[in-house]
């Protein structure tokens, strides 16, 4: 499967913020806000990745991400001229995609929870059409929003509708199968003048091809779209490290553990970051007896890795 992380549009809505920088480089705590949803892909198993952002912003993510080795995936780079809307990225992703499965996700979106990666991971393997995300919020109408019956089979779908039908919001991660490509290139634009990925959806909901995967109450799910937000985000981000003495969203960590890279590789960037509590951080999960193995290993695995 291949996974991309869409990282255009102005972010108007975080400006000034977002004036002279691109929002998906903005902290949330002690990463830029990228490394969240890459980490989601990453321990979906997914090591080709394609990242889309402005012209404008590109060099700035080849900067701080380089060609993905670090991190043990392959990432490539795309441009969105002008946010057209999220359905977009699949037109653009097209020769990248190159007829397989494809995730995607949106790159202000933040997921956290215990058993996140079982969830992804059995959902890729049951993809049978296209997979959605649900989660319960305050305001749905924020957000697309999803009613579903008991067997969680897609009853409707509406992007910000003013009375949603349910408290489920859709959130910015999307699991599709080979034909998300040639739907996509049927949408039209909506009213506000974009390709809608709730409109994408509802195709697959139409054939009975989309199913929802519900985020219960021991999972937190962040759109870091506004002030507050992204506020809230750095917040929680830095309660849950300092409680757990765990990262969250440690790419080079992720990595490590996942056998994507080798210890010498983990201590290069350990070094490149010596300075900080992050360094340290690599150079004590380094220098561990034990590697904590998330679950099956789906990347080749590494030699050292397989030993200990
Ligand atoms: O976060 C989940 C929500 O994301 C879903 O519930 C909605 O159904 C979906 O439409 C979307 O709503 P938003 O209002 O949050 O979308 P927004 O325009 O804020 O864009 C989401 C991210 O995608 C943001 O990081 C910017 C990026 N983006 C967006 C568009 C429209 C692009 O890179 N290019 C685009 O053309």
């Amino acid at each position: 499967m291949k996974g991309i992380v869409l990282a255009g549009g102005k972010g108007t809505r975080l400006y000034p913020l977002t004036l002279a920088n691109n929002k998906h480089l903005l902290p949330v705590y002690q990463k830029p806000m990228i490394y969240y949803p890459l980490s989601v892909l990453m321990l979906a198993g997914i090591r080709d990745i394609l990242l889309i952002t402005t012209p404008e912003d590109r060099p700035r993510f080849e900067k701080l991400l380089g060609d993905g080795r670090a991190f043990g995936i392959r990432l490539q780079y795309a441009e969105q001229e002008k946010p057209n809307g999220i359905a977009e990225a699949l037109l653009i992703s097209e020769s990248f995609i190159n007829g397989e499965p494809v995730a995607l996700i949106l790159g202000d979106n933040l997921f956290y929870g215990q058993g996140l990666t079982t969830l992804l991971r059995q959902a890729i393997r049951r993809l049978d059409g296209a997979v959605i995300f649900g989660c319960r919020v305050k305001d749905p109408e924020r957000f697309g929003v999803v009613r579903f019956d008991e067997q969680k089979r897609v009853l409707s779908l509406e992007e910000k509708p003013k009375k949603p039908r349910s408290d489920f919001a859709v959130t910015g991660l999307y699991f599709y199968d080979r034909h998300a490509v040639r739907y996509a290139k049927t949408l039209e634009k909506s009213a506000r003048g974009e390709l809608e990925i709730t409109d994408l959806n509802r195709i697959y909901m139409q054939k009975g091809k989309l199913s929802v995967e519900l985020l219960g109450r021991g999972f937190v799910w962040m759109d870091v779209g506004t002030h507050q937000a992204l506020h809230e985000a750095a917040e929680f981000m830095k309660t849950i490290e300092l409680h757990q003495g765990f990262k969250v969203a440690c790419l080079e960590e992720i990595a490590y553990y996942l056998g994507a890279i080798s210890k010498e590789q983990l201590l290069v960037s350990a070094s490149k970051y010596k300075n900080n509590e992050y360094g340290r951080y690599l150079l004590d999960i380094a220098k561990r007896k034990h590697i904590y193995p998330y679950w099956e290993a789906p990347f080749e695995p590494r030699a050292d890795a397989r030993a200990e």
